[in-house]
């Protein structure tokens, strides 16, 4: 049962797809303090949700805030990253899911300052909040996914294998990339271009000495079986002659400030525009201009810099410089530098300029900074709806910001990690957040975006995220190089990426059930075995689909885990590319991973592929089965 409280939101978000009537009276079992809503939780109490947070699965013990932020640190204090997934399910006393509709800043402090009180706090009183019971933790994602309406769902190319690089400039390191893949016998589906295929970083277009003729090269790359999915950036370059920039700023779809004047920012390209994505006719002019590269044969994108994330404001740059420049030639002690040294660090998505520019809605002039977490979604459905018209085929798109809504669009990927090993781990923990809020296409840049990954690591991140939908590795400019032919052998990457094409009919299947279904792809183990307390406290175990489990490794130099088993299952391992089987009895076990066996867990048997190079390739019809008790 769902029940809507009316708390005069400021706008209708587009996160939920049917009108429920309002419900008079309390929204129980929080009660309403300070303007926050309050819970006291017991001993047992555990809550799930909240999307792409931090920490882990369970996310007692926490304050998280939802306001989407370009956060290159994903370190365990962050309270905030890209996405703003304000739906949670307290498992208590008494068990409920609660989702807050709000489109600004909320706080949820989830036995942070008190460790027996949840108490959420919305900057603005202005929301829609939802209150859903059943029978189970499932049934409770099941009426919040009814609600928010069906998930999207990509291609079936999209379950394959995608290498990205930001550092990849021109069509030879691409050519060189696909080659070098094809070479070591490693399958592969996509390769992603970063920002440096755009002339000086102007979306929709093609840098025209990098890549000389885009649409012969993405048709060559295709007849390989690898499609080019480009990025696209949300802020518009500002320079005259540049049609998207001329055409917007004529039309007034840019972001204003007070004035009414382009509010100037600044992005990879220098001083930019924000399309006012929150303006139907804006977006919709957006959304065409993919045109430019579904014209030239491209069928996947990948939205970035959406929160929106801002190196500086035109007008914050100037008062740091004015500052600057007063304090002239006199002598810098130690407390002015480092003044200096903050203003210009506090540059980066200050919440000042989020107050500074307004958006032109159905609704009327709104402030961004009350409607920020509202930004990437927009941009998303934007891309998307556009898309559904230039092209006959579902394509490929994910984005980095988003709000629950944006589900029905795209997927997501997690942003800037780190080649750290706790990441690996992390990422599992935000994979069951992300699919009760409806992102089910997501994953994680495998291998780690920032800092220098190892063979090892790759290995152990690749022997998870072969799980995952959204299987792409991904590096940031100037580290040392991470794809699967990078560290010599390439012999153990084949193997992997081979088993993850093995196992796509039944990932995919799964995946496309947990759609129709209003269901998980990824669940946390209690959401299976409700009354079973040790699963209920397991962190680092996800069931994947209907019938497998995965338990990863995530700890370097480590040959075996402790996995626990709510019931008797079949343990399949692939070691050197041969798949073996054991059974084991419900309960707690230690078993041996070598660094590059893949260990997985089976309640039922599951289709098997033969190995293939792509997904065109694949077999989806000739199907073994695994895991035959
Ligand atoms: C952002 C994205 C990253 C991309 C980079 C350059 O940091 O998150 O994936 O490589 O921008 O475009």
């Amino acid at each position: 049962m769902i029940k809507r409280f009316d708390f005069s939101p400021i706008i209708r978000t587009g996160a939920v797809v049917r009108d429920l009537p309002y419900t008079d009276g309390m929204p129980a079992p929080f009660i309403l303090k300070d303007n926050s809503f309050v819970l006291q939780m017991d001993d047992k109490t555990r809550v799930y949700g909240l999307g792409e947070t931090m920490r882990g699965i369970n996310k007692r013990g926490w304050i998280y805030e939802s306001f989407c932020t370009d956060e290159p640190f994903h370190t365990e204090e962050k309270r905030s990253v890209y996405g703003a997934h304000n739906f949670l399910i307290i498992d208590g006393e008494e068990r409920f899911g609660a989702f807050f509709d709000i489109p600004g800043k909320i706080t949820f402090d989830i036995g942070y300052t008190d460790s027996d009180t949840i108490t959420i706090t919305p900057e603005k009183f202005a929301l829609d909040l939802y209150i859903i019971t059943a029978d189970s933790l499932k049934a409770i994602v099941g009426e919040f996914r009814a609600l928010i309406g069906k998930s999207y769902i990509p291609p079936k190319w999209a379950f394959g294998y995608g290498q990205s690089r930001w550092g990849y400039v021109t069509e030879e390191d691409i050519q060189k990339c696909a080659d070098s893949y094809r070479d070591a016998g490693i399958p592969l589906d996509m390769l992603y271009l970063d920002i440096d295929y755009m002339d000086s970083f102007k979306d929709f277009t093609v840098h025209p000495e990098r890549f000389p003729d885009l649409k012969a090269f993405s048709a060559k790359m295709k007849e390989r079986g690898v499609r080019l999915i480009p990025i696209i950036d949300a802020a518009v370059k500002k320079e005259e002659g540049y049609s998207v920039y001329d055409e917007g700023h004529e039309k007034g779809y840019f972001c204003k400030d007070e004035n009414g004047e382009d509010f100037v920012v600044g992005v990879w390209p220098g001083k930019s525009l924000l399309p006012d994505f929150l303006n139907p006719e804006a977006a919709a002019w957006f959304g065409k201009k993919y045109k430019a590269l579904t014209d030239l044969g491209i069928e996947g994108f990948w939205n970035d810099m959406n929160e929106p994330a801002l190196f500086y404001s035109e007008r914050g740059f100037n008062n740091a410089a004015e500052q600057i420049k007063n304090l002239g030639s006199a002598r810098l002690d130690a407390l002015s530098f480092f003044g200096v040294r903050d203003t210009l660090a506090k540059l980066q998505n200050n919440p000042d300029d989020y107050k500074s520019f307004y958006h032109n809605t159905p609704e009327g002039k709104i402030n961004h900074y009350d409607v920020h977490n509202l930004y990437g979604y927009h941009m998303t459905k934007s891309a998307y709806d556009a898309l559904c018209e230039l092209r006959d085929e579902p394509s490929l798109l994910f984005s980095r910001a988003s709000y629950i809504g944006a589900h029905r669009c795209g997927g997501i990927w997690t942003g800037d990690n780190h080649s750290w090993w706790s990441h690996i781990l992390q990422s599992l923990q935000q994979m069951p957040g992300l699919n009760m809020c409806g992102f089910l296409y997501s994953g994680s840049d495998i291998g780690g975006f920032n800092g220098n990954c190892t063979r090892d690591l790759l290995i152990r991140w690749l022997s998870f995220a072969l799980f995952t939908p959204l299987m792409r590795n991904h590096a940031a400019f100037g580290t040392r190089s991470q794809e699967a032919f990078a560290f010599g052998d390439t012999e153990v990457f084949r193997h992997i990426i081979t088993l993850r094409y093995r196992l796509i009919p039944y990932l995919y299947s799964e995946f496309v059930k947990a759609v129709e279904n209003d269901a998980m792809y990824f669940r946390p183990l209690s959401f299976d075995y409700e009354s079973d307390e040790t699963a209920a406290t397991v962190e680092d175990q996800l069931m994947v689909g209907d019938s497998l489990m995965i338990a990863p490794v995530y700890v370097q130099n480590t040959v075996s885990r402790h996995i626990y088993l709510p019931e008797k299952m079949t343990m399949i391992r692939m070691h050197e590319g041969d798949i073996s089987t054991e059974e084991l009895s419900q309960g707690r076990h230690n078993v041996s991973v070598p660094l590059g066996d893949v260990v997985f867990f089976a309640k039922s048997p599951i289709p098997f592929a033969k190995p293939a190079m792509n997904t065109t390739e694949l077999d989806w019809e000739n199907l073994e089965q695994l895991g035959v008790r």
